[in-house]
C-alpha cells in the first residue's frame, strides 16, 4: 500500500514533536485500530528519522533486543538487536504493544530506559553502550480488557512520561480518514457503516459484545464498496460475521442491527 497521509486530529504530531525536543519518551495508550502505527510512522517521516520497530508478544525475548551469537565460518559472532541499534544510531525505537511482553524482557528494556540511557552488553563484551543524544523511544499500549494484555510495571511505566490517549475518532473525522484510504464517493454508506461501528464499539465497552470494531474494519468497508459490493453485503462481511465466534445468539443480536441499518 502507498504510504498515505496521516489525517492528524487531535494534535498528537505537536504532542509526540515536544517530547521529543525535550528528550522525553511517549507511551499511546488506546485500542487496536486506531492509527498508533500510523501515528508513529507519520512522524518519523516528517521528522526524517530511521524508525526501527518490534512488536511484542509473549514470545518476544531478550535476544530480539539485545541480539543474538551468531556462528559464522566457524567464528562466533554477536549480531546487535534493535534496541541496541537504535541507541547506537541515535534512531527512533517503536515499542508495539509493549505489554504484551514477559517480566523479563521488560526489566532488560527497562534498564536502557533509565535516565542514563545505557545498556551493559552482558552477552557478549560487557561494553557499556550509550545511547546517541537524539534517541527518541515511542510505545504503544493497549487498554487492559484486551486479551493478553497486562499491567505495565509502574517503574517502566514512569519512564514514559507523555501519554497519548487515543481512542475512535469523532463521526466526522473517522468520515474524511476513511475518505483517504478509498476511491469512490460512498459518503452516505460510509457514514452508515461508522454509526454501525460506534453502535458495536458501545455495546463492547459495556460488555454486551465481545468484540469492538475498528477503523481497519470501516476503511475495509469503503475498500469493499469501491469494488461494487453492494453495503448491506459489505456490513455483514465486514461487521457482522465475525461475531459469529462468540455463538448464534451474539452473531444474531448485531445481525439484526445490520438488517436495520441496511435493509434486506
Ligand atoms: N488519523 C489517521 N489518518 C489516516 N489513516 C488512519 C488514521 N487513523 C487510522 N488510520 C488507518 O486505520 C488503520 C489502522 O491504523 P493503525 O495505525 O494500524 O492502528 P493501531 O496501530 O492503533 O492498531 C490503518 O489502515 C491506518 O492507515
Ligand atoms: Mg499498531
Amino acid at each position: 500500500m502507498t504510504e498515505l497521509e496521516y489525517l492528524d486530529w487531535n494534535n498528537s504530531i505537536q504532542i509526540i514533536d515536544k517530547a521529543y525536543e525535550a528528550s522525553l519518551f511517549v507511551i499511546i495508550i488506546g485500542p487496536k485500530g486506531t492509527g498508533k502505527t500510523s501515528l508513529v510512522r507519520d512522524f518519523a517521516k516528517r521528522k526524517n528519522m530511521n524508525l526501527e520497530s518490534i512488536n511484542f508478544s509473549l514470545r518476544t525475548r531478550e535476544s530480539h533486543l539485545v541480539g543474538t551469537k551468531t556462528l559464522t565460518d566457524g567464528t562466533v559472532s554477536f549480531e546487535e538487536g534493535i534496541l541496541i541499534k537504535s541507541m547506537r544510531e541515535g534512531d527512533m525505537l517503536y515499542l508495539d504493544e509493549i505489554n504484551s511482553a514477559e517480566a523479563d524482557v521488560l526489566l532488560r528494556l527497562d534498564e536502557a530506559l533509565d535516565d542514563r540511557r545505557q545498556i551493559v552488553l552482558k552477552e557478549s563484551t560487557g561494553e557499556i553502550v550509550k545511547a546517541k543524544e537524539n534517541w527518541f523511544v515511542v510505545a504503544t499500549i493497549n487498554p487492559l480488557t484486551h486479551s493478553g494484555t497486562k499491567e505495565l510495571p509502574p517503574q517502566l511505566l514512569s519512564r514514559f512520561p507523555v501519554r497519548i490517549r487515543l481512542e475512535y475518532p469523532p463521526e466526522d473525522v473517522e468520515l474524511e480518514i476513511v475518505k483517504k484510504h478509498i476511491s469512490g464517493d460512498h459518503e452516505s454508506e460510509i457514514i452508515q457503516a461508522i454509526k454501525l461501528a460506534n453502535t458495536l464499539r458501545q455495546a463492547a465497552a459495556v460488555e454486551e459484545l465481545f468484540y469492538s470494531p475498528s477503523l481497519r474494519e470501516t476503511i475495509a468497508f469503503g475498500k469493499l464498496l469501491d469494488r461494487g459490493m453492494p453495503s448491506k453485503s459489505a456490513a455483514d462481511i465486514v461487521f457482522g460475521n465475525v461475531y459469529t465466534q462468540w455463538g448464534n445468539i451474539e452473531y444474531q443480536k448485531v445481525s439484526d442491527i445490520i438488517t436495520s441499518m441496511f435493509g434486506n
